[in-house]
């Protein structure tokens, strides 16, 4: 079911309600393929920056399975991070872990395709660091910093990637990458910030379960106060913007 929407979303802009994860997964799935062919036809190649934390392992495993195993050419894709938590790549809620033991190493990706965020390291260290190593992975690139497609996902309190409400991340104008200190678990995070999401080509939210209806419906129907929610300003400057969600999460659209 595709939702209604309000007419000023922007120009290339689509919220689709799926009846359950596993057919989520499937569409994240075909939606993948879709923007590595169509990209991968006139450029060389494919970056794509993955979401952390747990709903995208659904759509990993499906892509390492058929046909998506066989059909997308992923030697010609590069795996960025959309953020990642302060914790080494071993640990059990590193987001590069998680893609590793459900992505990279199903698909024995060769690890010089995969560029993580150091989370062990000093944040602000990691995040300077991580810009580098975007300039320079897009540094033929024409249109600069350009990811061909983003992953993200939805907190129940509207935050995504590590942006979340109040934080000075929020407010970075001009560096794509930024140490963010979150209070409300008084830990540091490392995230990709506005100007680099907003620049993508493409972006798709994946969105389940009951606890993610509420700022799903307020940001999708700009109900009361939804600009406070910082996965609102996910609004691609010239690129689409793509929602998955499954029906708990898209029940009141
Ligand atoms: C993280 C994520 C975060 C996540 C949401 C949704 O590192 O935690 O990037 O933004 O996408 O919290 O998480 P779930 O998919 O686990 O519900």
């Amino acid at each position: 079911m595709t939702a209604n929407l309000p007419r000023e979303a922007p120009a290339r802009f689509e919220a689709r309600v799926l009846p359950d994860l596993d057919s989520l997964a499937e569409e994240a799935a075909r939606e993948f393929a879709r923007a590595a062919k169509e990209c991968l036809r006139d450029r060389a190649l494919f970056r794509v920056a993955l979401a952390g934390g747990s709903t995208p392992r659904v759509l990993h495993d499906r892509l390492v399975r058929k046909p998506y195993r066989s059909r997308i050419d992923w030697n010609r894709i590069r795996f960025f991070f959309g953020d990642e938590r302060c914790v080494p790549p071993d640990h059990e809620r590193s987001n590069y872990r998680m893609a590793r033991e459900t992505l990279f190493e199903p698909l024995r990706i060769p690890s010089d395709h995969v560029f993580r965020m150091r989370g062990e390291e000093e944040p602000h260290a990691a995040a300077a660091e991580y810009a580098r190593t975007i300039a320079s992975e897009f540094a033929r690139s024409r249109s600069g910093v350009r990811f061909d497609l983003v992953f993200l996902g939805l907190g129940p309190d509207g935050h995504t990637a590590s942006l979340f409400p109040g934080t000075k991340a929020l407010g970075e104008r001009n560096r794509p990458v930024a140490a963010n200190y979150i209070p409300k678990f008084r830990e540091w995070r490392l995230t990709l910030t506005y100007p680099a999401f907003n620049s993508a080509r493409r972006m798709i939210f994946l969105a389940a379960g009951e606890e993610k209806r509420e700022p799903a419906s307020r940001i999708l129907k700009r109900e009361r106060g939804y600009r406070e929610l910082p996965a609102a300003r996910i609004r691609p400057r010239c690129g689409a913007l793509l929602w998955l969600l499954d029906e708990e999460a898209g029940r009141d659209l």
